[in-house]
Parts: C-alpha cells; sequence; structure tokens
C-alpha cells in the first residue's frame, strides 16, 4: 500500500470485540474488514486493470470472456453487475447487445475508474452507476433478470448476505452468476501457482503500483476463499436452484452459477 492507506493496517481490535472474521491470512473483527478492504482498492484503483494483466498474463480477460458469455446478454434483461469495480463485466454485457446494466461497488474510486473508461470509449447509454454494499443492497426484490459478480465475493466480508442478496433482487426465473478464484485441480502446478501468488504478485505489485501490501492481500484472500464445493453449498443455502460451477485454468478460476425459481 502507499504511505496514506497504510494508516488503514490492521488495528488490535476495539471495544473488546474479538477477531472474528479474515483479511487475507490475519484474523480481524466484521467491523475492521470493511475499511481494510476499502483502502486496498482505493490503492489500486488507479493501476487496477494493468495490475490484473500482469498479475494474470491477460489470462483473466478470457475468464471475464467466458463469463460473460454465459451471463446470455440480450437487449430485454437487465443486469445487477455486483463489486463491478473498473467496469469489464458491465461493458463487456453491453457490447454483447445486454440490456440496462446497473453497475454497483462499494467503492466509489473503483467505480469512477469503470464509469470514466466506459464514457472514453463512448459507452454511456444503458449504464447506472451506484456505491452500493453487495451485504445490503438498496433495491427492491425481483427486479433484475441476471446478477454478475466478478472477483468480489471473496473480499466481501458476510458473504452468505451478498448470496442471499442476489437471490433476493432477482426475478423468479432469474439466475446468478459469481466468477472467484477458486482450488487449483492441478497438483503438479501448485508449487508454481505458490511462489507466483506469494512471491511475483508481491513484487510487481511493488514494482508496478507501489504497493506490495494490498497485492499480498489479494493472493492471501484467494487462499481464504472456499473451494468450488463449498461455495456451491453456500449459493445452495443462500435458496439458489440448480447451482453448478466450471473450472477455468484447472481450477484456478471457477464460475458458479444457480436459479432464483
Ligand atoms: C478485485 S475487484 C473486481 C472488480 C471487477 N468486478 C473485475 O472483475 O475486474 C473487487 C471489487 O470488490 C469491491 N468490493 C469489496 N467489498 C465489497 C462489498 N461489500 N460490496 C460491493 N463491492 C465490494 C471492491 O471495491 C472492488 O472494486
Amino acid at each position: 500500500m502507499n504511505n496514506q492507506s497504510q494508516a488503514a493496517a490492521p488495528q488490535p481490535p476495539t471495544g473488546g470485540a474479538a477477531p472474528d472474521t479474515d483479511f487475507g491470512f490475519r484474523r480481524v473483527t466484521q467491523a475492521e474488514k470493511k475499511p481494510l478492504v476499502r483502502a486496498v482498492f482505493d490503492s489500486v484503483a488507479p493501476r487496477y486493470d494493468l495490475m490484473n494483466d500482469i498479475m494474470s498474463l491477460g489470462v483473466h480477460r478470457v475468464w471475464k470472456r467466458i463469463f460473460v458469455t454465459r451471463l446470455r446478454p440480450a437487449p430485454n434483461r437487465a443486469l445487477l453487475d455486483l463489486a463491478s469495480g473498473t467496469g469489464d463485466i458491465a461493458q463487456a454485457w453491453r457490447r454483447l447487445d445486454g440490456g440496462p446494466v446497473l453497475a454497483t461497488d462499494i467503492n466509489a474510486a473503483m467505480l469512477a475508474v469503470g464509469r470514466d473508461r466506459a464514457t472514453g470509449r463512448g459507452m454511456v447509454a444503458g449504464f447506472t452507476y451506484v456505491v452500493a454494499d453487495a451485504e445490503m443492497l438498496p433495491l427492491p426484490s425481483g427486479c433484475m433478470d441476471v446478477v454478475s459478480m466478478a472477483f468480489g465475493l471473496r473480499n466481501c466480508t458476510d458473504k452468505a448476505a451478498v448470496l442471499r442478496e442476489a437471490h433476493r433482487v432477482l426475478k423468479p426465473g432469474g439466475r446468478f452468476f459469481c466468477l472467484e478464484f477458486s482450488r487449483l485441480q492441478i497438483a503438479v502446478l501448485e508449487k508454481f501457482y505458490e511462489r507466483w501468488s506469494f512471491n511475483v504478485l508481491p513484487l510487481a505489485g511493488r514494482l508496478v503500483a507501489g504497493d506490495s501490501e494490498s497485492y499480498r492481500y489479494l493472493a492471501e484472500s484467494i487462499r481464504m476463499f472456499p473451494d468450488q464445493e463449498t461455495l456451491a453449498g453456500m449459493m445452495q443455502d443462500a435458496g439458489l436452484a440448480q447451482v453448478r460451477f466450471e473450472n477455468l485454468s484447472g481450477g484456478i478460476a471457477a464460475i458458479h452459477s444457480g436459479w432464483r425459481l
């Protein structure tokens, strides 16, 4: 992190609350986690897209392309993109003839980068941007055809609440899609993947963005995220039906989906 956001480094629990959630490999209280995650994305926002390309060697673009195709964009379908960040999913949805998109994120800096980029490309109509916490959506029930979340869920404190909210705001017959890092299924690649995540990523973060701590958090948060089966179970618990997943790049990432019936 840069010097300013280092001020947001984890503090000892205040008010006697016990650490009860993860921030990367560290245990923090639920109240502490959100400002910490916000500080990470405030710090990485200006270089987020470049760093994504470096961190994934460009593969995130392929994963996102597959993901958006799975959403089945169509002009008569409305998309809610949760943790929209710099807007890759929202913009690809519109490029593929999707209907109106509501791009939401808890971090105004990330949304602003995405909005400016879309506007710079002449993509204005059909976009609405709202700063919103995916755990408490300011939306009525049953208003969306599709809800998407790409690389956002692992940053949320109460993941079960996010999944319940996604289910709530979907119309009956609507579908939720989640693209997230997941559990590598190819044992021989594990050592390489470990070194990449914990040595190369923080170093690249330091060299390109002057911020190794944020990129260390991103690597740690991937390891702490539930595996494919566990996430599928959490989605079922939230009320989503016919939950399934498909692995990408041997399980480095996975696309989960489930219906609101
Ligand atoms: C890794 S970025 C993903 C951005 C974009 N979806 C993409 O695929 O490039 C994660 C995003 O999650 C957002 N985020 C974290 N916690 C959130 C929450 N509780 N509600 C909504 N967004 C959240 C962050 O601000 C950040 O923009």
